[in-house]
């Protein structure tokens, strides 16, 4: 038997076997099968110790054949096998660039964020700064300085939350007030809106203990009674609707002299009377001329300058522009009800 021989068919076996295995493991058997310890070859060589000679030198260059062809099949096959694996993970991982694909749901903006936006939008034209003031507010700033002392009884309406003392949550944005005036030093004229969190022990429809505040100050030598009514009605028409009309009513606030309530004709019926208005008139803010002691408590005095302040609420602006009669679905989430608003708004 030389190296040219037939292949013994073990061997022939061997390598039709290794050709075909399906897969790693299966190729890994054949391996141990007939390169292991306990496999064919490694027999066959192991009983060449027993040969002569002569037979054990040409028995072992065949041998020594047979496994370099085994071992050389093996490292084939390993590599077809790897290459069909690529190529079905290539398949597996193909992507269809013309399916329409997943959209992922979109955020809209929360209605309170849109009537927001756009109240500060209308302040900023109308040549006011914003700016912002501690929700965390002292009695003092929440009612002494807005000539609301402790025995007051406008304080009982404001449904306080009380914190650790001197400290209440804000029953109002007026506070602001008079932090706006201390920080502007006696400059004039002054034109300063604020938007923020109230908080008032409070809770039905058309209430919740946390709710927003919109408020604007002017001060100036001589401001009176028009211009209050001007800005108003500017600030009103820009916000539901160029032909709105507001009335003045009068009315009290500790911290104004005089006070008034401004009603709107009421948008949805436009003023003709409806379940929601009763009248055709629907009060939306108050309002008055800065009280002399509030101008004292600012560092401004009252026998020079004047000013005019008004203030309304966010969420009621909000029910008012999309027609709603509940407050609270709008911070429930539902995202249903929330996205609605954003084909309002695109009408
Ligand atoms: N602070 C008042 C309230 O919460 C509103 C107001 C603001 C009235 C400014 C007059 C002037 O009801």
């Amino acid at each position: 038997m030389g190296g040219n021989g037939a292949r013994e068919d073990w061997a022939i076996v061997a390598l039709a076997e290794i050709a075909a295995a399906p897969t790693v493991a299966a190729l890994e058997a054949l391996r141990v099968q007939y390169l292991g310890k306990q496999g064919r070859v490694t027999g066959e060589l192991r009983a060449l110790s027993g040969l002569p000679a002569l037979e054990r030198r040409a028995r072992g260059a065949v041998l020594n054949e047979y496994k370099t062809d085994i071992e050389h099949a093996l490292s084939r096959q390993r590599e077809v096998l790897a290459q069909a694996e690529q190529t079905q993970r290539l398949e597996q991982e193909r992507l269809d660039l013309t399916l329409p694909g997943v959209s992922p749901a979109w955020g809209t903006l929360h209605p309170i964020t849109r009537v927001r936006r756009r109240l500060a939008d209308v302040m900023l034209r109308l040549g006011f700064t914003l700016r912002t003031a501690p929700e965390m507010e002292t009695e003092w700033y929440n009612f002494e300085a807005l000539n609301m002392p402790a025995d007051h009884p406008a304080r009982e309406m404001h449904d306080t939350f009380y914190l650790e003392a001197p400290y209440v949550l804000r029953t109002h944005t007026s506070p602001f007030q008079i932090r706006a005036m201390r920080d502007a030093g006696g400059e004039l004229p002054l034109r300063v809106a604020t938007l923020g969190f109230t908080y008032r022990r409070d809770d039905d429809a058309t209430h919740t203990p946390q709710f927003m505040q919109m408020e604007g100050l002017v001060l100036d030598r001589g401001i009176g009674l028009p211009d209050l009514k001007g800005v108003v009605l500017a600030v009103v028409r820009d916000v539901f609707g160029p032909t709105e009309r507001i009335r003045l009513r009068p009315s009290f606030f500790p911290f104004t002299e005089p006070s008034a309530e401004v009603d709107m004709s009421c948008p949805l019926c436009l003023g003709t009377g409806c379940r929601v208005c009763h009248t055709g008139w629907i009060e939306i803010l108050g309002s008055g001329l800065v009280h002399p002691r509030v101008l004292e408590a600012g560092g401004y005095d009252p026998g020079e300058v004047s000013g005019f302040a008004f203030g309304w609420g966010v969420e009621r602006v909000a029910m008012l522009l999309y027609g709603l009669d509940e407050l609270r679905p709008l911070y429930q989430n539902d995202v249903r009800f929330l996205q609605a608003f954003d084909a309002w708004d695109s009408l």
